[in-house]
């Protein structure tokens, strides 16, 4: 598997605090099944303004470290950028990360409860430029909870979809396992990556959401959205989608919400 959403590198953002964690971390991934991994440190103005240098130094570090402890995990370069209206001048100036540094897929966060008005925008624009806009775990944008089809337009515009794994296990509370399970049933989901921050909260493993995405979907997609996608992303390759299928939102009553609790 290959994961392309990890928060792996020590001490650049709210991930792994330091060496040591990250060591941690890589050997959990590694255990898991995981042979690769993109580091994608948050990058967001005023709060983390990283920059490619500083986080291509660090994916050199620790590729280093890794080999010396014999930890079988290969890190590459990217970052999780913050939606921001000037996202396409600073593409065009050179100063983002893609996925790999392949100039192909970038990763980009939408804030927690809305949907920018200039999103759509801002993709357009990183799409005249050949960039392909990852949207991170849209299942836990409220926004798009309550309203998929804010998410359908911009995936029917080109835009990628990554779910996190432990949205679909549930780990991340019942809301965001019934939109992950929703979206990746209407066949928009094209990665399934951990998200991880650390070695225990939310950590680098992805075969239980691979279990549940086949029991939803079959082991053929889980695999797609696990292993062949994040390959082709980081090879800056072509990216398999299904036709999305919108069904009606679920029902959030409150046996939908205690339904939610105990179905895993
Ligand atoms: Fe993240």
């Amino acid at each position: 598997m290959i994961d392309i959403h990890t928060h792996i590198l020590p001490a650049l953002d709210d991930g792994a605090g330091s060496l040591e964690e990250s060591l941690a971390m890589g050997r959990l991934a590694a255990a898991d099944g995981i042979r690769m991994m993109v580091a994608t440190p948050h990058v967001i103005t005023g709060l983390y303004p990283h920059s490619r240098e500083t986080i291509l130094a660090a994916v050199a570090q620790l590729r280093q470290a890794f080999a010396d402890n014999g930890i079988p995990l290969t890190i590459l370069p990217g970052a999780e950028y913050r939606l921001e209206p000037d996202l396409p001048q600073r593409l065009s100036r050179g100063e983002l990360l893609t996925i790999n540094d392949g100039g192909r897929y970038l990763l980009v966060e939408l804030p927690a409860d809305f949907v920018p008005a200039p999103t759509g925008q801002v993709f357009y624009e990183l799409q005249l430029q050949g960039v392909t806009p990852i949207i991170a775990h849209p299942e836990r944008n409220t926004a798009m909870a309550r309203k998929p089809a804010l998410l359908h337009e911009l995936a029917g515009r080109g835009a990628l979809v990554q779910i996190t794994g432990g949205s679909l296990t549930g780990r991340l509370g019942p809301a965001a396992a019934a939109t992950a399970r929703t979206l990746l049933q209407q066949g928009c989901a094209h990665f399934i990556a951990s998200d991880a921050h650390s070695s225990t909260k939310r950590a680098p493993v992805l075969s239980d959401a691979v279990k549940e995405a086949a029991r939803l979907t079959g082991l053929d997609e889980a695999q797609t959205l696990t292993t062949e996608n994040p390959h082709h992303a980081v090879e800056g390759l072509p990216i398999k989608t299904r036709q999305i299928r919108p069904t009606r939102p679920a029902r959030r009553g409150l046996l939908h919400f205690l339904k939610q609790l105990f179905i895993k």
